[in-house]
This record gives structure tokens, sequence and C-alpha cells, in this order.
């Protein structure tokens, strides 16, 4: 609409007025607030941005070709895919403390943006190099950094939104949606053409399937994982409600897979099976503080275990999590 058309030309000339002609580098996640930032900054400066797309490996299924296919495929923006995956894997290695594990991705994270960061700088393509560092900061984030809201919060926005990188880059920042709520960056996103299954997605974590693995991560675990998560969400998008014609999707708030490292047996033809057990996860919330576990129709849920079951060989069980937020939290670590 026209209202937001008009927000748009100002938001460009703004980035643009603050720019002029230097360089710009941003660090894409695939999450909605960098990827409204990407497309605002690119619609602004085009060339002049380069968005650099750390692939920590414990993305959802084809969750990085899709980043890739969006930004630099649709958009045609300068983006630089870094597959880190076997140097994350590495680092969790043996590793199995929530807490550490949080610890590690974002520290990885830093250090993987920083070393992409500098070479850019250095770089700089015939000029300068990149001196403002872009960031999706949006409004509730610019309240909350005054006083840290839980043990995450302070791990949650920080790899993406990382205080003290601008200043160790000695990059200038450059945040331009700062004045906005959530729902007013999905609508810029989707005015810029963003898809509006990217922009109304459920919220991810930084550190990923790293904390839906519970315990040790492992590249084994990981892909399993995916396979199943990818099965729930098709469903869920699938399954419309009959009274609201929503999907049960957009009927919850956030819904996702949780690999559990214990075996249990099953039978399959003949044969005795001692496999992996995973538990599916959907809730509904206003705020994510607290959250009722979603009902979830039994034919939906009877056809997302079916489906995992015959066709993510090396599961054999599915459980449906009924804890409400709280005691349990949101995600299992
Ligand atoms: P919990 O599990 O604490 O989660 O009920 C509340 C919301 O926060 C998300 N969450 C995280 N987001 N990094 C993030 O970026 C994290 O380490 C993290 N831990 C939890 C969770 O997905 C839910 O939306």
């Amino acid at each position: 609409d026209w209202i937001m058309g008009d927000y748009i030309s100002e938001a460009v000339d703004r980035i643009r007025a603050q720019v002029g002609d230097e360089e710009v580098i941003l660090g894409l996640s695939g999450g909605v607030d960098s990827s409204v930032a990407a497309a605002l900054i690119h619609r602004a400066i085009g060339d002049q941005l380069t968005c650099v797309f750390v692939d920590h490996g414990l993305l959802r299924l084809n969750e990085g070709d899709m980043v890739m296919e969006m930004f630099e495929g649709k958009l045609h923006a300068k983006v630089i895919r870094v597959d880190a995956s076997e140097l994350f894997l590495g680092k969790l290695a043996g590793v199995s403390d929530p807490e550490a594990k949080r610890k590690i991705i974002g520290g990885e994270f830093v250090t993987v943006f920083k070393q992409e960061a500098a070479k850019l700088k250095a770089s700089g393509a015939g000029h300068k190099g990149a001196t403002f560092l872009a960031q999706g900061t949006i409004y509730p984030d610019v309240i909350e950094s005054g006083g840290a809201k839980s043990k995450k919060a302070v791990t949650i926005k920080s790899h993406h939104n990382v205080g003290g990188l601008p200043e160790q880059l000695g990059l200038k920042l450059l945040e331009p949606l700062r004045d906005l709520f959530k729902d007013e960056v999905r609508e810029l996103g989707v005015a810029l053409g963003l898809p509006p299954e990217m922009v109304y997605r459920h919220p991810f974590p930084g550190p990923g399937l790293g904390v839906r693995i519970l315990g040790e991560v492992k590249k084994d675990y990981a892909d399993l994982l995916r396979r199943a998560d990818a099965i729930f969400i098709e469903e869920l998008r699938n399954f419309k409600d009959e009274a609201t014609g929503k999907s049960w999707y957009d009927l919850t708030s956030q819904a996702f897979t949780v690999f559990l490292p214990v075996k249990s047996v099953g039978v399959m033809g003949d044969g005795r099976t001692y496999d992996y057990v995973v538990a599916l996860r959907a809730v509904q919330t206003s705020d994510f503080m607290t959250a009722d576990w979603a009902e979830l129709p039994y034919a939906l849920l009877k056809k997302v275990s079916g489906r995992i079951i015959n066709e993510v060989r090396g599961i054999n069980r599915v459980t449906y999590d009924v804890s409400s937020k709280p005691p349990a939290t949101i995600e299992w670590e």
C-alpha cells in the first residue's frame, strides 16, 4: 500500500544519505530481521551491500539454499556463503551442556563473521572496502538491551546483533529497522518483495538445531532431525483448521521437532528395530514468556508420526510434548 511505499522511499533516502558511496556488510541469518534489513538496504544501495551468511550446519532442511536462492538468485544481492558446518561440529564434539553449546555456537559465529568482515575490509575491490556494519536490530531489541531478560537473552540476539562488534571491527553501524516493531518489520518485508512464508515464519533460535538435539550434537543426529522436522512443518502447513480456514502452522506460534539421543524398540516387517526417538513440540503464545502446548488435531499428529517413522530410517518413535511454559520452557534446552 502507498503508506508502506512512502516509508520505503524515505528509508531508502535515509540509508543513501548515511552511507554515501561507502560499503556495507551485513550478517544474514535467514531470520526475519536480518532478511528484511538486507532487502531494504539492498533496495537503497544495491551492490554497495555485501551479505555474509554463516552456515553453522545447524540450520533446517534446505534453509541455506533457500537463503541463497532468495537473496542471490531473486534479489541479485551480493552474498558470501560461508560453510562452517565442520568447524562448528568439531567445536561441539563432546559438549553436552546446553549453555556451553550456546556459548560455543555464539562465539564461533562471531569469530567466523569477524574473519569474513576483515577479509572484505581488506579486499575493498579496488577501493576502501566495507566501512559500515548493518544489523537487523528492531525496536524491541533496543528496549531490551537495557537489561538482560533471561539467562538466554544475552546470547539470544548476541550473535546476530552483536554488541561491541562494530567497534572491534572498526565499522560504523547501520540499523535501518531500529524504530520498527516486529509486525511492521514483517509488513515492510512483504512490501519489499520477500515471500510471506519467509516473513511470517516461526522464530528460530540462533543456535538452531544445536539446542534441539539434546546433549552432544552430532552430524547424524542433525541429519535425522532436519528430515523429521521438515515433515512436521510441511504437514502443519497442509492441515487447515475448518473453523478458521487457517493452517495449523499459522495457528501455532512455534513448532518444531526435538531429537532425543535415546533408542527404543520397535518392529518393522518381521524384524525388530532399535532406533531413535523424536518429540514434536507446538505451542501457542503471545509473548513467548508463557506458552500453552497446542491442541493439534489427532489426524495431524497421526499423519506426521506415520510419515516420520516410515520416511526417516533411524527414527522409530514419535512423541508429542504436552508441557506448558512455565514450568517447562519452549525449547528443550
Ligand atoms: P524458551 O525455551 O526459553 O524460549 O521458552 C523462549 C523463546 O526464545 C527462543 N530461544 C532462543 N533464541 N537463542 C535464540 O536466538 C537462544 O539461545 C534461544 N533459546 C531460546 C525460543 O526458540 C523461544 O522462541
